[in-house]
């Protein structure tokens, strides 16, 4: 059985990493998607509130399971007993980012942890969760970005309901 790992902030998750869940959810047996409990990073939404609105978005693909992390992800794969992440590229501009973390992955993983790229819907490459914040944090219309469930709760984090 292959599984692989999706690991990101996800705050919150947009429907850029739905179809990113969906598509390599296709690809693999099983996939664990990796919240990162990063306490240097102010999130707008607890690790616990984002492992939740995961769940509920992906509720529906059984091959999905839903789980968070800190430390290295190198470790992490390694306690689950997985070999490859899973990384969505948008735009070039990603590029750079996503090559080092891939490099110093494999390379302080002594080549164990495998990288996989989807790229990313062409209907999603402008998305990304800072947007998403900000315009949500203004009250704006959010409503191509993210589930109904996600813009409840950002409705709710920014006082509008
Ligand atoms: O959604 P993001 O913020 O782009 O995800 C980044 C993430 C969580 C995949 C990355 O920051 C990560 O894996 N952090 C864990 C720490 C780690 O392993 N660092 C070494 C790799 S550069």
């Amino acid at each position: 059985m292959k599984t692989a790992i999706y690991p990101g902030s996800f705050d919150p998750v947009t429907y850029g990493h739905i179809d990113i869940i969906k598509r390599a959810a296709g690809l693999f047996d099983k996939i664990i998607v990796a919240v990162l409990d990063n306490p240097s990073k102010s999130p707008l939404f607890s690790v616990d509130e984002r492992v939740t609105m995961l769940k509920e978005v992906t509720a529906e693909i059984t091959n999905v399971e839903v789980d968070s992390f800190s430390g290295l992800l190198i470790d992490y794969a390694k306690q689950k007993n997985v070999d490859v992440a899973i990384r969505g590229l948008r735009a070039v501009t990603d590029f750079d980012y996503e090559l080092h973390m891939a490099q110093t992955n494999a390379l302080i993983s002594e080549g164990r942890l495998e990288t996989v790229f989807l790229t990313t819907d062409l209907a999603y490459s402008f998305l990304c969760s800072s947007t998403v914040r900000e315009i949500a944090s203004f009250n704006g219309d959010v409503s191509q970005c993210v589930p109904e469930c996600v813009r409840d709760a950002m409705s709710v984090k920014f006082g509008y309901k």
